[in-house]
């Protein structure tokens, strides 16, 4: 976690000739371009001398079959280069970040196009792009990817399907060899033992790439369609266009993947000029409620959003250290079966008196997340937006949660090119009003938190609501999340259920279906003291406690997160084997919080305390399964020690099945 930074930026030509081959700093990680006998770029790729990437070819496809983006080229020139540079952003897993990577530029010419192949090598793995000139051309019809992955052996994978419009499906554990399609950032574990993840970086103004697997080890780019009734028309580019970076992470322990930064280091820098306003941030808020269906977001006795319970959860913002309140519902226009959508993000609901409200949480000290569900209305949406954003802004709210429940925005899929430019727009009016994101039923992160570090965080993966209608998401999900969904970038989860079997509203008939399943045949699959690290090991700068905050009052366990400060500074992964268990500490100041969380095996943990600073006696409070703990029959069951230890012990820490350990680390 600790490392030395030179705030310098070092760009030096190193090659001579014509180099076909980059590795990177230390070596570890080689790229291998050439050019095949029809001349079609190809690329490979090797990690401590074993292949990983057999030569696999590389271009594009466009709509007008007589231009040619795949074959046909020859080499201009290439040449490689030295990059170093440390460099730092207001909040993250990690807020200094290291960049040190060789590139491989190679200049290709055909009959219709030049294309430059920037190759990067890191020593985590790698990043490639296209840079196409199609002179004559204004605008290109993209109609598919042609950039392959031959992997070198078979491999165990995780992955949820490829899906155009969700990914919040479950995730499938499968060899690559019976796999069919993938959603990314999909990881594997190769034969060889090799840990790698495939995704992309600095996805721009281009729909997302999906994998479909051709031969049993042989994974194509798919990019996402433009929507179903549009299959063909993938992209619209200019004729000269960038595509984002193809990115492979590798690592020899699956920990490795959490730890690295390759994909932020992929991405531009920061295009907000001050970010003083951009701040993590814990909070609660009325939303649970609703997925319980408990409460409702429309005009019934139960609506959870009224001026009432606004007061009674800012109340509890302010006395847990809970810096932020989020209330769904708060706005006109929605309906109990969402069967029309007529929302109006200016005129609140007529029982949420929000300006009272806004008032209160002023003179309380919280902030107030306001909330925007469009139902993937988006035309309607940007029609309005500069005007609900203003709104919002000039009431002095900071935050903005976002919504696009359902399918299709408007007949387009959400991963399309059509989707991408909408969030990023969104993520830049934010900006323009000092006002961070939070998107559900988002695109998936590539890193742009880097250029737009107000977009905080997303969804993008099966949440916590799956629990309330459903048969929930299994315990293996969280020890697969981070290796994956996480790679990309933070997650809106919402963990934080301490009524795991929500015996709190167990015979309230208020309570409805909501979502086809009715929350008294769910659960979480989860002890008490997972859902306390799942705070930590599912990383998001702003991160809930989810559940209704009576189940919070007078909790003990609640402490954790009163103490837990959501605004890191140095992340490490300390531990772990994808879907089993993994282990994640956080610094933040003085501080370290620490979560370790297992699938549904219980296991014992031997945890060295390496990571903290030398010399200092720390309290750790220890929040643990308890006696007799299990996810299926004795989930509430936890225990809390204090000890004091220091930097020079090793804990030995016992999770129950479906279980987990937190811990804070105060200086004395
Ligand atoms: C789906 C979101 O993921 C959830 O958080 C939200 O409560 C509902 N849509 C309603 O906006
Ligand atoms: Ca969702």
């Amino acid at each position: 976690m600790k490392r030395l930074l030179l705030p310098i930026i070092m760009l030096a030509a190193f090659s001579c000739g014509n180099p076909t081959r980059v590795a990177s700093p230390d070596g570890s990680v080689a790229i291998e371009f050439s050019l095949g006998e029809n001349g079609e770029p190809r690329y490979a790729v090797s990690f401590d001398g074993k292949a990983v990437i057999e030569p696999s070819s590389l271009g594009f496809q466009a709509a007008d079959s007589s231009l040619n983006l795949s074959s046909g080229f020859h080499l201009v020139r290439s040449r490689t280069s030295r990059f170093s540079e440390d460099w730092t952003q207001p909040w993250g897993e990690n807020k200094q970040i290291r960049d040190r990577h060789n590139e491989l530029e190679v200049r290709l010419a055909n009959e219709c196009a030049s294309l430059v192949l920037r190759f990067r090598a890191f020593d985590d793995g790698i990043g490639l792009r296209y840079e196409y000139s199609v002179p004559g051309a204004d605008t290109l019809v993209i109609c598919d990817e042609l950039t392959r992955f031959r992997m070198a052996s078979d491999a165990d994978t995780w992955s949820i399907p490829a899906n155009f419009d969700s990914y919040e499906q479950e995730y499938r554990t499968l060899r690559l060899s019976a796999l069919d399609n993938a959603n990314t950032p999909m990881t594997f574990r190769t034969d060889d033992g090799i840990y790698g993840s495939i995704h992309e970086a600095a996805l721009v103004d281009f729909p997302e790439m999906t994998l479909r697997v051709s031969d049993s080890l042989t994974m194509l780019a798919a990019l996402a369609p433009d929507g179903p009734q549009n299959l063909e028309l993938k992209a619209v580019v200019p004729g000269t266009f960038k595509t984002p970076w193809r990115t492979l992470q590798l690592g020899r322990k699956a920990v490795d993947l959490i730890n690295s930064s390759l994909i932020l280091n992929l991405n531009e820098p920061c295009a907000i000029a001050d970010v003083s306003w951009i701040k993590p941030a814990k909070y609660v808020g009325v939303w649970w409620g609703m997925h319980l269906g408990l409460n409702s977001w429309g005009k019934d006795h139960r609506h959870g959003a009224t001026t009432e319970s606004a007061r009674r959860y800012i109340d509890f913002a302010a006395a847990n250290n809970v810096d932020a309140v989020l209330f769904e519902g708060w706005n006109d226009g929605w309906t109990l079966g969402w069967a029309h959508h007529d929302f109006d993000f200016t005129r609140p609901a007529p029982d949420f008196d929000l300006d009272a409200v806004l008032a209160y949480a002023r003179e309380k000290g919280v902030d107030y997340i306001i909330h925007h569900e469009t139902a993937g209305e988006v035309a309607w949406y940007e029609a309005q937006l500069e005007r609900d954003l203003d709104f919002a802004a000039e009431r002095g709210i900071h935050a903005l949660k976002t919504g696009y429940a359902g399918w299709l925005l408007d007949g387009h899929y959400h991963h399309s090119q059509y989707g991408v430019r909408h969030y990023a727009k969104v993520a830049a009016e934010a900006a323009a009003r000092q006002m961070m994101v939070d998107a559900h039923e988002p695109i998936k992160e590539t890193g742009l938190r880097r250029t737009y570090p107000n977009f905080m965080t997303r969804e993008g993966a099966r949440g916590m609501e799956w629990n309330a209608w459903s048969r929930g998401n299994q315990p293996s999900h969280h020890e697969i999340l981070p290796f994956t969904r996480l790679l990309s970038g933070p997650m809106d989860y919402t963990p934080g259920i301490f009524d795991i079997e929500y015996r709190s509203i167990a015979g309230n008939p208020d309570v409805q279906v909501w979502n086809n399943v009715h929350s008294s045949q769910c659960r979480v699959n989860t002890t008490l003291a997972k859902q306390i690290a799942l705070w930590v090991v599912l990383y998001s700068p702003l991160q809930m406690a989810a559940d209704l905050i009576e189940n919070y009052d007078g909790h003990l366990a609640f402490q954790f997160f009163r103490d837990f400060n959501p605004d890191c500074d140095a992340s490490e992964a300390l531990q772990g084997e994808i879907g089993e268990y993994v282990a994640i500490v956080r610094r933040a100041g003085d501080e370290f919080f620490y979560g370790a969380v297992t699938n549904e095996d219980a296991r014992s943990l031997e945890q060295p305390l390496a990571f903290l600073r030398p010399g200092v006696n720390y309290t750790a409070t220890i929040y643990a399964d308890g006696p007799g703990a299990d996810w299926v029959s004795n989930p509430y069951s936890y225990e809390i020690r204090q000890l004091t230890l220091t930097s020079a012990d090793t804990l030995s820490l016992s999770l129950a099945a479906g279980g987990g350990v937190a811990i804070s680390f105060i200086p004395e």
